[in-house]
């Protein structure tokens, strides 16, 4: 290298200027431009490679030289930062767009949450009893034999018991309750000697062959009044008053004889289908006719049980299935959708 002369280092110098100049506008991005740096201007880069030549150049050239090498560096560098504030510029740019919102893309639907049917059921009722003077009362779901059986005029061995099979706990004579009749005796024992208008609602338990029209946990809404002179007239009209609110104006109702063990005389009652208008067809069974509730006139030992003295105090008491009501209302044909959490149950209602 000895014979490298000053003009040839200086040319070799500008076309590393040029060739770095070109190479930089190449690089797109802060990894390209390292790369960049590392093969020009670093350590082990062409421009300290050059240098390492001027050992041939005479002492007075060699300062002249470095100085066209200072100045060619400077440049580089100057270029570099420039490129480097120009691609963090784009990059900067580029991720904006990307996590830019398009208020042109059409909005996604909202789905509004809803209330279960069962939900809605129930709170039907309560307002249509609330303006017949009926109070809410809260009674528990685990009861004992004594309120679920016996103090509703069933005790050990009595036939009806077979009806109202249901899920016993480990604790002996604790059990769900089978229906909300039990609440009667909480509510009665909880008045007496005052009068009661209230409805109990809640969820019953059965050891129940579950199918389309039978689930082994239900709602139910009993109804209880206990006063003086309360007869089976203001049953049937409160009943009347209830079918035509909550089925529609102008409803046909039947009362047919049944038993119940705390009811004397008992009632079944059944209203016109509300899908035919009586007419017959699948829901009613072409019966023309839907079972609505059992109901009937408290029987005397129950209102003694209750604490309220027979001879001067009636009442009369119901005991409805609202589920029953739900897919008569809302044309569902299995009362196993309720539970089943299929939210597309919801879309018809
Ligand atoms: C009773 O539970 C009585 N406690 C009702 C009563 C109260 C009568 C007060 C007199 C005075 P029953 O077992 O029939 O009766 O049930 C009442 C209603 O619950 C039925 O009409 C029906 O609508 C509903 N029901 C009964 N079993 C089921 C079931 N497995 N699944 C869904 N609903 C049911």
């Amino acid at each position: 290298m000895g014979n490298t002369t000053r003009e040839d280092i200086v040319q070799q110098l500008e076309q590393l200027r040029r060739a770095a100049e070109v190479a930089l506008a190449q690089a797109n991005n802060s990894e390209q431009t390292q790369a960049w740096f590392g093969e020009y201007l670093g350590r082990k880069g062409q421009l300290t490679a050059l240098l390492r030549n001027l050992g041939g150049l005479s002492p007075q050239e060699r300062p002249q030289v470095g100085k066209v090498a200072n100045e060619i560096k400077v440049a580089l560098e100057e270029a570099l930062q420039l490129r480097q504030d120009a691609i963090a510029q784009a990059e900067l740019e580029a991720m904006r767009r990307a996590e830019s919102v398009d208020v042109t893309l059409p909005g996604r639907p909202q789905t509004l949450g809803k209330l279960h049917i069962a939900t809605r059921t129930l709170r039907d009722i309560y307002a249509i009893f609330a303006e017949m003077g009926f109070q809410i009362y809260d009674s528990p779901e685990v009861e004992t034999d004594e309120y679920n059986f016996q103090l509703l005029n069933m005790p050990p061995g009595h036939p009806a018991r077979d009806m109202w099979d249901t899920f016993y706990t480990t604790t002996p004579g604790l059990l769900l309750r089978t229906h909300t009749s039990p609440g009667q005796i909480h509510a009665m024992r909880e008045y007496a000697p005052e009068p009661i208008r209230v409805i109990l609602p809640g969820k019953v338990y059965r050891y129940e062959a579950v199918d389309a029209s039978h689930e082994s946990m239900f709602y139910q809404v009993e109804g209880l009044a206990v006063g003086k002179r309360i007869t089976f007239s203001d049953l049937k009209g409160v009943l009347m008053n209830f079918a035509n609110q909550m089925f529609g104006q102008g409803r046909q109702a039947r009362f047919r004889k049944s038993y119940f063990p705390f009811t004397e005389p008992s009632v079944e009652m059944d209203i016109d289908c509300i899908i035919c208008n009586g007419k017959g067809c699948p829901v009613c069974k072409y019966t023309g006719w839907l079972e609505l509730l059992g109901a009937g006139m408290i029987n005397p030992l129950v209102l003694e049980y209750g604490g309220y003295d027979p001879s001067e105090f009636s009442g009369f008491a119901f005991g409805m299935g609202t589920d029953r009501m739900s897919l008569q209302k809302y044309g569902i044909d299995d009362i196993r959708y309720f539970f089943a959490n299929d939210a597309r149950l919801f879309e018809r209602v």
